[in-house]
C-alpha cells in the first residue's frame, strides 16, 4: 500500500517524461521497490503468500496504468502547445478573396454615372401587379404591346386576387407609377433590376433579365434632353468611341419612342452571332413620357414633361467585357468570373 501511494504521487507529480521513466525504474526496475517486494513475497509464510501475492500484481497494475496515462497526458500537452506557438518566420498563407460580380461592378458604376445627374437609385418588387407593370404605363388590358411581353402570371387561385392580376414583372418600367405616385416633382430616379419573360434562350436574350429603368420629370424637359443625357451616358459606361445610333420606335408609354444601337462590341459591327449578324446591338430604348402616364400618377401633363428610357443591363455588361454570350453572367464557373 505505502509503496502504491508513493508511485502514485510521485507520478502525478511528474513534469517529463524523464521523471517518468525515473520513477517507472525506481518501482517496477530489476531492483525496483515493488519489484523486490514481490521477490520478498517468497519468504512470507506460506498462508500468506497468495493473498499478499494477488495485492502485489493489483499494485503492478495501478502503477503501470497510471504511468501510461501521465506519458500519454505529457505527450498530448507538449503537441498542442507546439500547435498554438506561431512561427512568426513561415510564410503567409494567402486568403482566398473573392470580389465583386461583373454585373455588381458595372452597375456601381451605372449609379455613379447617373448620380453625378442627380438620379437617385429606388428598388422595387419582382413580383408585381398588373396595374403598375402595365395599366399604369397606359398598356390596357387588351392592348397589342402585351403580346411583346411575354408574361409570367402566379397563380392565384386560392386566394382573393382575380386571376392574371399577380405576375412576375417583365419590365423594370413597372416602378414608374409606383414611385411618381410617391413623390412629387421633380423627379430624377433608377431602377435596377431583373425582369421575367416567357422568352426563348439565346446569346442575347434570356427569360430572366436585368434592366435599369430610368425616368425625369421636370418643367420644359425636352426630346434633345435625353439624346443627350443616353449619349453621354453611354459613352461614360462604355468609352467615347462607341458609336451609336437613334431610330423611331413605339412602346405605349413613350411618344415619341426613340430605340438606341450601339455598334457591336463583339465583332466591331462586321456582325457576329451576339448581334444576329447585324453589326448593331438594342442597347437603351427610350423616349418622352405619354400623357397618360403622367396623368395616371395625378402630374399634370399640360405644366410637366419628362423623358424615361432602360438600359438592357445584361446586354451592356457583355458588350463591355466583348462576351458573345449573356448566358455567362450567370453561369458559377469559377474559370469565367475569376478573369473579372
Ligand atoms: N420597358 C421596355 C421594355 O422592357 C423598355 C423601355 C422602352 C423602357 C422605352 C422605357 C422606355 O422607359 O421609355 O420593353
Amino acid at each position: 500500500m505505502q509503496i502504491k501511494n508513493s508511485a502514485l504521487s510521485l507520478i502525478l507529480e511528474a513534469q517529463d517524461l524523464k521523471s517518468l521513466d525515473e520513477i517507472k525504474l525506481q518501482f517496477l526496475g530489476r531492483s525496483g521497490k515493488l519489484t523486490l517486494a514481490i521477490k520478498d513475497i517468497g519468504k512470507l509464510p506460506k498462508e500468506q503468500r497468495p493473498e499478499v501475492g494477488v495485492l502485489a500484481n493489483e499494485v503492478k497494475k495501478v502503477i503501470e496504468e497510471a504511468l501510461e496515462q501521465k506519458v500519454s497526458s505529457i505527450k498530448y500537452q507538449a503537441s498542442s502547445i507546439r500547435k498554438k506557438q506561431i512561427d512568426t518566420t513561415a510564410p503567409g498563407i494567402k486568403p482566398n478573396i473573392g470580389h465583386l460580380h461583373p454585373l455588381s461592378l458595372v452597375l456601381y458604376e451605372v449609379i455613379d454615372v447617373f448620380k453625378s445627374l442627380g438620379f437617385v437609385a429606388a428598388d422595387g418588387p419582382e413580383i408585381e401587379t398588373d396595374y403598375y407593370n402595365f395599366e399604369a404605363l397606359n398598356i390596357p388590358k387588351d392592348h397589342p404591346a402585351r403580346d411583346t411581353q411575354q408574361t409570367l402570371y402566379l397563380d392565384t387561385r386560392n386566394s382573393r386576387v382575380a386571376p392574371g392580376e399577380i405576375i412576375l414583372r417583365t419590365q423594370t418600367s413597372a416602378m414608374q407609377g409606383r414611385v411618381m405616385e410617391k413623390i412629387a416633382p421633380p423627379v430624377r430616379v433608377i431602377v435596377p433590376g431583373k425582369n421575367f419573360r416567357y422568352e426563348q434562350v439565346d446569346a442575347s436574350h434570356s427569360f430572366e433579365f436585368w434592366q435599369i429603368e430610368g425616368f425625369l420629370v421636370d418643367k420644359e424637359v425636352r426630346l434633345t434632353d435625353l439624346f443627350g443625357t443616353i449619349d453621354y451616358v453611354l459613352r461614360k459606361l462604355m468609352g467615347q468611341n462607341i458609336k451609336l445610333k437613334f431610330a423611331t420606335t413605339n412602346f405605349p408609354f413613350v411618344e415619341p419612342g426613340v430605340d438606341t444601337y450601339i455598334q457591336c462590341t463583339v465583332c466591331a459591327g462586321k456582325g457576329c452571332s451576339f448581334c444576329k449578324q447585324n453589326g448593331w446591338s438594342e442597347i437603351m430604348p427610350a423616349g418622352m413620357i405619354h400623357p397618360n402616364v403622367l396623368n395616371a400618377v395625378g402630374y399634370d401633363p399640360q405644366k410637366l414633361s419628362g423623358f424615361a428610357f432602360a438600359i438592357g443591363f445584361s446586354r451592356l455588361v457583355t458588350l463591355r467585357y466583348q462576351m458573345d454570350d449573356l448566358r455567362l453572367l450567370t453561369n458559377p464557373d469559377l474559370r469565367i468570373l475569376e478573369q473579372f
